[in-house]
């Protein structure tokens, strides 16, 4: 048997786009109307009104901790005006899961972003970072005392990469030039928001809090050993993965280390150039491993590899999301078994991983895939909304409630 200690967070993660529904006052709700073949999010999973269900049923399945996110558009729906109700609104949520013993972190940043915002230029705009530290402020001052894990910006570098440089995600830009400053935003926006939480905590004699990023990690593997694999290796690591975790280190702006793990990439250079270093990966297809329903590899020893990775900077690293779409759920029990043994070995071998959470809760809308992907615990029937936790959520609820796990 593998044993976790007594205090660790067990969990799972929602974002608001993903789950509420009716999100008609973000920027990809107007994007969904405008793209042919694109699925609209629509009512979602309707968490928006059913929230006390679903953190009951988190309940009922072990957890002690919950990730979610808050839509910036709902709670700011133009320039100069909160509003009081969606902040009344997420009050509850926060209030329900505490009443129940489940930690909230709290997301500010999940992808989307009030359309506002979008109209002017969105996170290109240095401006935006102003208008989030004054969506920030407000919900600090508004959740002061409920909250102790806050997380600012899910995966700056991802949403970076797919709405700004590969343009698969609104506002499909295709420009370097236009990535750089967006990513450079965002990080702006991390160390303010950072600072200001920090500030707000103190002044008000509140228990420090504990705050970060997403970051999202892959493992880059070499298909081949070779001089130009191993370097594209290298600065795929250092880019994709640690960069920002260093550069945040440095200025003294992680609590934690938030990270969510997923896949592998595999690397296959066939030129010296950088689209080959640093984006090109392998299409051999010679790769044997299982993959999930998006073709993604499963990869457990990555999330070993990429935690003992961190172990450098001492901090309390948090696995924010871990998780599988598949129409099998015994392939979803083997996927997360595996990777807790991961992090169990690199707890042993002196990573201080403070908790694990699975994405997700729920079935939920995989963004420009819609809702074909099942990576929920719990089943959604989309005719009546009703929901089912799975075998594997069971099998993690004795995990949770236990801290042990079969070898
Ligand atoms: C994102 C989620 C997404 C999940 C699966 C994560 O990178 O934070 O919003 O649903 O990946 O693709």
């Amino acid at each position: 048997m593998i044993e976790f200690p007594k205090d660790f967070l067990w969990g799972s993660t929602t974002a608001a786009y993903q789950v509420e529904g009716d999100n008609s006052n973000s920027d990809w709700w107007e994007w969904e109307k405008t793209k042919p073949g694109i699925a609209s999010s629509g009512a979602a999973c309707r968490h928006y009104q059913l929230f006390r269900e679903d953190f009951n049923l988190a309940k009922s399945l072990g957890h002690n901790s919950h990730r979610l996110s808050l839509e910036w558009a709902r709670i700011q729906p133009e320039p100069d005006k909160f509003s009081q109700s969606e902040i009344d609104h997420y009050i509850q949520v926060i209030d329900h899961l505490r009443s129940l013993g489940i930690e909230p972190i709290v997301t500010l940043h999940h992808f989307t972003n009030p359309l506002w915002l979008s109209k002017i230029g969105g996170w290109e705009n240095p401006q935006a970072i102003q208008y989030f530290l004054e969506y920030a402020g407000k919900i600090v001052k508004s959740f002061s005392g409920r909250v102790k894990y806050w997380v600012t910006v899910n995966e700056p570098m991802v949403y970076t990469y797919y709405s700004y440089l590969v343009g698969e995600w609104p506002p499909q830009k295709k420009s370097p030039v236009t990535a750089n400053k967006v990513a450079n935003n965002l990080v702006d926006a991390h160390i303010r928001s950072y600072r200001l939480i920090h500030s707000f905590y103190k002044e008000n004699k509140l228990s420090p809090p504990m705050v970060s990023i997403a970051q999202n990690m892959i493992a880059f593997i070499a298909c081949q050993k070779s001089l130009r694999n191993n370097l594209a290796v290298y600065l795929r690591n250092r880019l994709f993965n640690f960069r920002l975790i260093n550069l945040l280190y440095r200025k003294r702006c992680l609590d934690f280390i938030g990270m969510n793990y997923y896949t592998r990439h595999l690397v296959d250079t066939r030129r010296w150039s950088l689209w080959e270093l640093l984006g090109n990966t392998c299409a051999k297809k010679h790769d044997t491993l299982p993959k999930n329903s998006l073709g993604w590899e499963i990869y457990p020893q990555g999330l070993y590899y990429l935690l003992m990775g961190l172990k450098k900077y001492r901090l309390p690293v948090f696995i924010l999301e871990n998780g599988i779409c598949c129409q099998d759920d015994n392939q979803r029990w083997d996927y997360i078994r595996e990777h807790l043994k991961k992090v169990h070995a690199a707890m042993a071998n002196g990573v201080n991983v403070i908790g694990y959470l699975y994405w997700s809760l729920l079935d939920n809308f995989e963004w420009d895939k819609g809702f074909a992907p099942r990576f929920g615990l719990c089943a959604i029937d989309y005719s009546d909304y009703k929901r089912t936790p799975r075998d594997s959520a069971r099998k993690l609820a004795q995990v949770a409630s236990t801290g042990l796990l079969e070898e």
